[in-house]
């Protein structure tokens, strides 16, 4: 088989399942790995800044015995006019994988295109599929089963939105979109969500309603409400966002085991407030643990000889 990226969750759709299994088996094993990616480098080039996406994967490649190399985009030469064509096909003779975070999806895709090693999104402006793996590998880790568990994502229709509506349909899980009308996910990964989630007995949703939505919602999901290169002011945001926030109100509504997430970094006050975030249904830094667990997995399918 060629070499394969995982872009969009719906690249490695037929393997999810077993990414997730995969990523919870690494978990327990952590520090028994047997260097599986001995002798591989993964190039990862970063246009925007990163905590969770950096660190995890420069860890997770470095524990599975390969090694990983820090890119910022902005002192490449691809910052200064050569071709991402070019950037590829140099960094293919390289390494063996390449991490890009990109502004432009249409650049991710064309680095996908011309690279002969495996290119994995680490987010654009379009998924943030390695957060999502990890956001069901946390849900199921709490749950067990996840199949029939209901998911409500509140703000922002973003990338990590677009990325969990795909997950959560791969998983035959229910998700509502709770968003407001001019901020709503991407059309098409909506409807081609809602296609996958039909198949897995499961439904994809829309809501304007927070109240309404949160109703025996089993996660209550938020992201910031300005993402990175969203020109939206914080005035503007607040007052598009701030019926959506989550609080302890909105968590009443949910079921009494609910757990609540964010992909992090929180701006506490805002999405979500100080009380929920630090409260006892938090798992958000269960959920931050598992990107390590989830690349590992990532690498390891992808990468692996
Ligand atoms: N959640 C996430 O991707 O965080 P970073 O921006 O810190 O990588
Ligand atoms: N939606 C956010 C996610 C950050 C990890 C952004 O794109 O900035």
């Amino acid at each position: 088989m060629g070499k394969r990226n995982l872009i969009s969750v719906t690249d490695m759709k037929d393997e999810w399942h077993d990414l997730v299994d995969l990523a919870i088996k690494l978990k327990a094993e952590r520090g028994h790995h047997n260097d599986p990616l001995k002798g591989k480098t993964l190039a990862m080039m970063f246009e925007k800044p990163s905590t969770r996406t950096r660190t995890s994967f420069d860890i997770a490649i470095t524990e599975l015995g390969g090694h990983a190399l820090y890119l910022d985009v902005t002192k490449m030469q691809m910052g200064h006019g050569e071709t991402v064509e070019d950037t590829a096909r140099v960094l293919s003779r390289f390494a063996h994988g390449i991490m890009y975070r990109a502004f432009d999806y249409k650049m991710m895709d064309k680095l996908g295109e011309w690279a002969s090693i495996p290119v994995i999104s680490g987010l654009d402006n379009l998924e943030h599929p390695c957060q999502a793996l990890a956001d069901i590998v946390t849900i199921k880790e709490k749950f067990g089963e996840v199949k029939g568990k209901k998911v409500v994502y509140l703000g922002d229709g973003n990338n990590v939105c677009n990325s969990l509506l795909y997950a959560c349909a791969i998983m035959g899980i229910d998700m509502i979109a709770c968003c407001p009308a001019t901020r709503m996910p991407n059309a098409e990964i909506m409807l081609a969500a809602a296609k996958i989630a039909e198949s897995n007995g499961s439904k994809i949703l829309a809501s304007h309603e927070p109240l309404e939505a949160c109703k025996n919602a089993d996660v209550l999901y938020t992201d910031t409400w300005i993402s990175m290169g969203d020109t939206t002011s914080e005035a503007e945001a607040i007052k598009l966002f701030q019926m959506y926030q989550i609080n302890d109100e909105l968590l009443s509504i949910a079921n009494p085991d609910c757990i609540v997430m964010h992909c992090l970094p929180a701006h506490r006050g805002q999405e979500i407030t100080n009380s929920v975030i630090e409260g006892k249904h938090s798992v958000v830094f269960d959920q931050a643990e598992n990107r390590l667990h989830a690349q590992k997995a990532v690498l390891y399918t992808l990468l692996k000889d």
